[in-house]
């Protein structure tokens, strides 16, 4: 887990972003369920990019490459993950919002199991 494997996890993102650049490029999105609705381009971009660092996966681990508004069970999945953090940070003050989709994945999409099980 050197600085190597933190950098190609980064150059995922990127060319995660540049291969969905085109509908990423819309004006508004449209199937946002947990963001909210007027999120900017910006902001979204930076929740995914955070959600592929700490999953260790790129975009299409969750998307259709084709079309990233389409249901998949994976975004499902993902939006349960999305309201938990949200729910932490809100529920539980001395947390400090820093319960993040890091916190349990560490770069994995299945988080480890703790060691001896
Ligand atoms: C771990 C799963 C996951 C990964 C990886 C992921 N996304 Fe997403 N993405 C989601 C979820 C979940 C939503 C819907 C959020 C909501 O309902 O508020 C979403 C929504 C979007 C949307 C809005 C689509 C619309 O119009 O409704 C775009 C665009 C998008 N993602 C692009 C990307 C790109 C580009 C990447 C790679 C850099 C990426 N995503 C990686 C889960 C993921
Ligand atoms: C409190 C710990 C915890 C946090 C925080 C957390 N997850 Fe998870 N997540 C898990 C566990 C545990 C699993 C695996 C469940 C299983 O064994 O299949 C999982 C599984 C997933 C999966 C399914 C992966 C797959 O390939 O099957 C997705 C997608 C996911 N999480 C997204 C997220 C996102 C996005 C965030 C941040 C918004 C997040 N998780 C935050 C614990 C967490």
């Amino acid at each position: 887990m050197g600085s190597f494997s933190g950098l190609s996890r980064m150059l995922m993102a990127v060319m995660g972003s540049a291969l969905l650049a085109v509908p990423v490029a819309s004006a508004s999105f449209k199937n946002l369920q947990v963001l909210p609705k007027n999120v900017s381009k910006a902001a979204l971009i930076a929740q995914m990019n955070m959600q592929v660092v700490a999953l260790g996966k790129d975009c299409t681990h969750c998307h259709d490459p084709k079309d990233p508004a389409a249901e998949t069970p994976m975004k499902e999945k993902a939006r349960e993950m999305m309201r938990m953090v949200s729910d932490i940070g809100a529920k539980y003050p001395a947390t400090m919002n820093r319960v993040t989709c890091w916190s349990c994945h560490r770069g994995k999409n299945v988080p480890d199991k703790p060691p001896g099980q």
